[in-house]
């Protein structure tokens, strides 16, 4: 999972952060899928690795999520931002979330990280 992390990282489009986000998200089957954060010269308009990663897996048909490692070259672990939290909890709470910097690690469950947020028994 780190190993995949760190490939999809290589891949980040940041130009204007220079932050590169690398995640990689492991499915209730095993299967691992990558993204990178895309930036765009409309700021506003830029993705996530998160959400990258998740839009992979749900294209190839997961929804179900048991793992999700995030990797940045900050020096403390990053957890995911609030618009990453709320949509990897769209799949479920239960997820664990790892974060690995250049200066160590972290992990929390989606559930800490997103007490309170908007589901669909709230539609
Ligand atoms: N970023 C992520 O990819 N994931 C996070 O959890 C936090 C932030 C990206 C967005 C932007 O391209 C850059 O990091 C700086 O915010």
């Amino acid at each position: 999972m780190l190993a995949a992390a760190r490939r999809a990282q290589r891949r980040a489009h940041a130009p204007y952060s220079g932050f590169r986000v690398g995640c990689a998200i492991e499915a209730a089957d095993g299967e691992v899928f990558t993204g990178c954060n895309v930036e765009n010269a409309s700021y506003g308009l830029t993705i996530c690795a998160e959400r990258a990663a998740a839009c992979a897996a749900v294209v190839a048909g997961q929804r179900q999520f048991r793992r999700v490692v995030v990797v940045t070259s900050a020096t403390t672990p990053t957890p995911p931002c609030g618009a990453c939290r709320q949509f990897l909890a769209e799949f479920g709470t239960r997820v664990r979330v790892e974060s690995v910097s250049a200066g160590g690690r972290r992990a929390w469950s989606l559930a800490r990280l997103l007490p309170y947020g908007f589901g669909r028994e709230h539609l």
